[in-house]
């Protein structure tokens, strides 16, 4: 029952085609051409490496599925241009001069299944950065030489992730919570970062230990730090640390024996003062038991004496009377 005309679907869907193609037209970077220096073929792949390039492309059709700017010199991915590309698949943005991607950078390719920002001079990678590429599969970040900080949360959205390469970037600890939790990772490339081997890394090593196969070139990745460890793989020292890390105490741990400590010493105080009063009372009870016996003696010795006296008369008088 319908008490009110409403606009059909078909109304809406050319509206948004209406939309879409004023957009489009409208727009300066997006057209159906091919842009300048860049290759175009029927596949929608748009070729534009090594052209020197140090913008953004613009004219690029609508529909591409593949875009390879790699070998260029270009600083910056404007959200704007990418994002109407909603049917990438495939993007190659190596060995250029990117210092810098945003949350929004990638905001609407949800198709893409392919990212390679190595050889850029990324410095850090933020928490929602990648987040809105649900069909990424494969992320190569290698190479960047000054990237040394990567949210935990950086991937925590990409649920089909099955490749991530970060090796010879500037890495030094890695947060793996959101990592292990990715159900379809099966390869991982950390090699050639100076990682840190302290218990800020200890879960990352010991991962590494206990899924080695999972690690490309597990042989080079090694510790950077401390000094004494420098070298070492992270495979090696994953038992060592868990065992290292986990012998100091916390201060719940120092909390208890204070308190046990405070224990042992009340129980102590206490049973040495109770000790006391016992040793004092029965001292007493004996020095008073010993001066009674001694006033019993005197009394009873004034009253024996006579009798004792006569005893011994008596004695000597027998004797007397015997001899
Ligand atoms: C990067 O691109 C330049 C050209 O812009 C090229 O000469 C260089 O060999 C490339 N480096 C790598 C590692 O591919
Ligand atoms: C790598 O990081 C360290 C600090 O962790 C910094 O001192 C060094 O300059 C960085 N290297 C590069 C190439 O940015
Ligand atoms: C790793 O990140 C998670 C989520 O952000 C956090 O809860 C956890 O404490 C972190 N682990 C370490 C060792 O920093």
């Amino acid at each position: 029952m319908r008490l009110a005309p409403q606009p059909s679907a078909q109304t809406l869907r050319l509206l948004v085609v209406l939309l879409l193609t004023f957009g489009v037209t409208a727009s300066p970077v997006i057209s159906t051409g091919c842009p300048d220096r860049c290759v175009c073929d029927d596949q929608l792949v748009v070729q534009c490496a090594g052209q020197h390039l140090t913008t953004f492309p613009v004219n690029l059709p609508l529909a591409t599925r593949q875009l390879i700017i790699s070998n260029n010199r270009i600083v910056e991915l404007p959200p704007l241009a990418l994002n109407y590309l909603s049917d990438l698949v495939y993007l190659d943005c190596s060995n250029n001069s990117l210092t810098e991607i945003s949350e929004s950078t990638f905001g609407n390719l949800r198709k893409l299944a392919y990212l390679d920002l190595s050889f850029n001079t990324l410095t850090r990678i933020e928490d929602r950065t990648f987040g809105p590429l649900a069909s990424l599969v494969m992320l190569r970040m290698t190479d960047n030489p000054g990237l040394s900080e990567i949210h935990p949360d950086a991937f925590t959205e990409n649920e089909n992730l099955q490749v991530l390469d970060v090796s010879r970037n500037n890495l030094t600890a890695l947060n793996i919570t959101s990592l292990l939790a990715l159900p379809a990772l099966r390869s991982m490339g950390l090699s050639g970062n100076p990682w840190s081997c302290e218990c800020e890394n200890e879960d990352l090593c010991l991962w590494v230990h206990l899924e080695t196969f999972k690690f490309q070139d597990e042989g080079q990745t090694v510790c950077g730090s401390p000094a004494e460890m420098q070298g070492l793989r992270l495979g090696e020292v994953g038992i060592q640390l868990r065992t290292f890390c986990h012998q100091t105490l916390g201060s719940w741990d120092y909390l208890f024996f204070v308190a046990i400590g405070f224990v042992i010493f009340a129980a102590g105080t206490v049973s040495a003062w109770l000790m006391g009063v016992v040793m004092v009372l029965y001292e007493r009870y004996i020095k008073r038991k010993d001066e009674q016996l001694e006033n019993e003696d005197e009394s009873s010795e004034a009253a024996h004496v006579p009798m004792a006296r006569t005893e011994r008369e008596n004695r000597s008088l027998k004797t007397s009377l015997i001899v």
